[in-house]
């Protein structure tokens, strides 16, 4: 899935005194600016810096584009904290995770199915 994007995305790493966090952004036309991967490392979770990347891409391309959107598992991990940065849920796609991945992924001890887009407008 990583292949399907990586050479058409801009990589954006937060480095306060070592790297804290990663993000990866791609163009989907229409004014549209989608957050393909977003991570901080492990023990830098919780202190701002995820918050921090998706206010410098708001920012950053507030010109140029409208929205910007991210799809991830509907999870307690990753839903709860875009909704805190500003996002709101769009659609779903459903069955992604079971369609495109050979194996079942839990988070939280739940069984990641549909993709739940959420959107931000700029
Ligand atoms: C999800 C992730 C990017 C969030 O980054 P982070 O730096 O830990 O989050 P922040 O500290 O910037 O949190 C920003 C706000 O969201 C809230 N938040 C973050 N995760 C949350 C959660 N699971 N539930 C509820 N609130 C959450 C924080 O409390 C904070 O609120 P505040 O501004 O009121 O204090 C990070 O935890 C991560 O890398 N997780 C593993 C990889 C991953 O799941 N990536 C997303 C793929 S879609």
């Amino acid at each position: 899935m990583i292949d399907h994007y990586l050479e058409k995305g801009t990589m954006y790493v937060l480095e306060d005194g070592n790297v804290k966090a990663e993000c990866v952004v791609t163009d989907e036309d229409n004014g549209m600016l989608e957050i393909k991967n977003i991570a901080v490392d492990p023990q830098n979770q919780g202190q701002g810096y995820g918050k921090a990347l998706i206010d410098f891409l708001a920012s950053k391309y507030a010109d140029e584009y409208s929205i910007l959107q991210v799809g991830t598992g509907d999870s307690p991990l990753t839903v709860p904290f875009y909704e805190n940065c500003g996002f709101v849920r769009s659609h779903n796609i459903p069955n992604f995770f079971t369609d495109n991945y050979d194996h079942p992924i839990y988070e939280c001890g739940v069984q990641l199915i549909d993709m739940v887009y959420l959107q931000r407008c700029l």
